[in-house]
């Protein structure tokens, strides 16, 4: 039946729909403002004042919110787990990379469908500082868009467009700094007290040495410590990142209000998910990494509650790459369960991935994951095989050591293996940030190139190729079918995109070599996966294949948990996923060689007659190399 016949007459016996409105705000409030209070109360001793005030912030954006908005606030709220569905996929891409700009992105939606996307995080895009800017997380202004991009209304129709198309918005919201040219840090710097609270401003090392003693650095290789002097402030200002990113001082209530603001307004304009950027950083105690402090959490969850009664259509995704341990926490733990972000990141997932894709061995990657803590059901995890960022491993000791591997050693074999440098490796990257003092050392490159496809075009050998292909499958069915969350796919790697060693031609990004996996879209090659045989062609499908499949398979729903299988095959990977309508069994092969079938394995768990639901047909009685299996007992 047509929705609107069954409405037409349920409204005929409906005369006052105005009641109605008034009564749902009145339950948005009732329902969050315990939990704004709660959040204001863990920071502020003003936080009924705060409170207020926010309230005053929530009622200037709730008059301007778009009535096409506000019916998808309340489609939202009536389907609290709309990003948690099997059929939800990401894309992320760079504005200019991908399109020219924001006209050129909304021409290539077509594109975007054909692969499944449902969800489009356009890297930085608001006005960032002139020069060096870290990819855009300088933000000099969030109120106007990149100049070279289009304008706000070109943002506000692009929105339109993707939510007509199904696809939700996603951008980041750069809470921990400002650029140094941003109004805030302009107004600090002729002197305005009320912006210079806005800052973390020390007359001399007095204080900056004391936090030193115990804080890491992020970028040691181009911006070393964590402090500047800056002239016209008298000051050393507190810089985490770059010397011209300046940290905000979210213990100034001001800075609460002002972020506030800020999201409602771009909620405004269509923005569906904000990326908190690293939110790790937001709070500072003495003696401390100065990362994942408490009040990280009660500020994130006044956040959530006001936002909750502001704009319900819109997701919260924590950008904190942290261990598992302080992870969690990021998605509710404690008193703030189910009170914080809806989405995260799952760092350990993609590091695991290389780490077994190096070793052809998952005994490090199932007891990482036997050992991650349970996200609670309400929530997402973001997974991923690339993103914009290095790639730091993060094996932690604890769990290198149970499975009989020295944590520094796996480390640097890591890091050595993907910049290409051990004996047999397949990889091509380049080590990033290289710290002589903790031995750490990160790593960037394009997924294709780290996973071989590089080195094996190169040699011209066709089953080099082809092992980097299925390499490169494998590596995508395991974040796409983890199930917990929402897969995101890196623009390119749904073509095999390579390095890009262009970067260095660039004055403002030659110094950084995260460029090197910043490539431009190539349309051309693009094109070519109309053309069966080609990489391309393999590679988009193959992606497209395992979307498709995810997106009609119940089990892979985010609410339900994954747990990973022992069992005597190192090279396998099992991954079992809990469901009422029977369990889901994923089994991946980790090596370039044919493996058997753990039918005993999945007798175990239930599943006799193992079908495979990404082809749609009985398990196999071995496993090709790099095989992925997707199995449920037969229907
Ligand atoms: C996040 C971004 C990274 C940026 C940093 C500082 O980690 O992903 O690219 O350099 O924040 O904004």
């Amino acid at each position: 039946m047509e929705r609107g016949t069954f409405l037409a007459r349920l409204l005929e016996r409906l005369p006052d729909l105005e009641v109605y409105r008034a009564a749902e705000l009145e339950a948005r409030v009732h329902r969050h403002l315990p939990d704004l209070l709660e959040g204001l109360q863990a920071v502020y001793p003003e936080a009924e004042e705060v409170a207020l005030r926010a309230a005053e912030v929530l009622g200037r954006n709730l008059a301007e919110r778009p009535p096409d908005l506000q019916a998808l606030d309340l489609r939202r709220i009536h389907t609290p787990d709309w990003f948690q569905k099997p059929e939800m996929c990401g894309y992320i891409a760079y504005t200019e990379r991908f399109a020219g700009n924001l006209r050129g992105v909304a021409e290539r939606i077509p594109y975007l469908k054909e692969l499944g996307v449902r969800y489009l995080h356009l890297m930085p895009l608001l006005l960032p500082r002139e020069g060096e800017n870290d990819g855009g997380y300088a933000v000099a202004d969030y109120r106007q868009v990149r100049p070279d991009l289009g304008t706000m209304d070109d943002l506000e129709a692009l929105c339109t467009r993707l939510r007509q198309e199904g696809i939700s918005l996603c951008l980041d919201l750069v809470l921990n700094h400002v650029a140094r040219e941003h109004p805030w840090a302009l107004a600090a710097r002729r002197g305005d007290p009320r912006y210079r609270a806005y800052f973390y401003i020390y007359p001399d090392r007095t204080q900056p040495d004391a936090f030193e003693r115990t804080l890491p650095e992020v970028f040691p290789d181009f911006a070393p410590g964590n402090f500047t002097w800056d002239d016209e402030l008298e000051g050393w200002v507190w810089t985490t990142f770059n010397r011209w990113q300046w940290d905000v001082n979210w213990s100034n209530p001001e800075v609460f209000l002002e972020y506030l603001d800020l999201i409602l307004w771009l909620a405004n304009k269509g923005v569906e998910v904000f990326r908190l950027d690293a939110i790790a950083f937001t709070w500072k105690r003495l003696g401390t990494n100065c990362q994942n402090q408490p009040e990280v959490h009660a500020l994130t969850q006044a956040l959530r509650a006001a936002v909750r009664i502001g704009a319900p259509a819109v997701a919260f995704k924590a950008e904190a790459i942290v261990a598992p341990e302080d992870l969690i926490a990021y998605l509710g733990t404690g008193k703030h369960y189910g009170k914080v972000s809806e989405l995260a990141y799952h760092n350990t997932l993609m590091v695991q991935i290389w780490s077994s894709l190096a070793s052809r061995d998952t005994r490090l990657f199932t007891q990482a994951l036997q050992r991650f803590p349970e996200k609670p059901p309400s929530t997402a995890w973001a997974t991923y095989l690339r993103c914009h960022d290095d790639i730091g491993w993060a094996i932690s000791d604890t769990d290198a050591a149970a499975v009989g591997l020295d944590g520094a050693a796996h480390r640097r074999f890591l890091a050595d293996f993907y910049q290409g440098d051990f004996p047999g490796s397949f990889a091509r990257g380049l080590p990033f940030q290289e710290n002589p003092q903790t031995g750490d050392r990160r790593t960037s490159g394009m997924a294709a190139s780290l996973a071989g496809l590089e080195a094996a075009l190169e040699s011209g050998n066709p089953r080099l190729v082809n092992l980097a292909i299925e390499r490169l499958l494998l590596a995508h069915a395991v974040f796409i079918g983890y199930g917990e969350g929402i897969p995101l796919i890196y623009m390119g790697d749904e073509l095999g995109l390579l390095n890009d060693y262009s970067y260095t031609e660039e004055p403002t990004h030659k110094d950084d070599n995260r460029w090197l996996h910043r490539p431009q879209m190539d349309w051309a090659k693009a094109e070519r996966r109309h053309q069966e045989g080609t990489i391309e062609h393999r590679l988009f499908h193959g992606i497209k294949g395992l979307l498709e499949a995810r997106a009609r398979i119940p089990q892979m729903h985010a609410a339900f948990p994954t747990r990973p299988l022992w069992q005597a095959n190192p090279h396998l990977l099992l991954l079992k996923r809990e469901h009422p309508l029977g369990p889901l069994v994923q089994v991946y092969n980790f090596s370039e060689e044919e493996q058997p079938f753990p039918f005993e394995a999945l007798r175990r768990e239930g599943l006799v007659q193992p079908f495979d639901r990404i082809t749609e047909a009985p398990a196999p009685a071995y496993l090709r190399p790099y095989e992925r299996l997707w199995l449920i007992q037969r229907p």
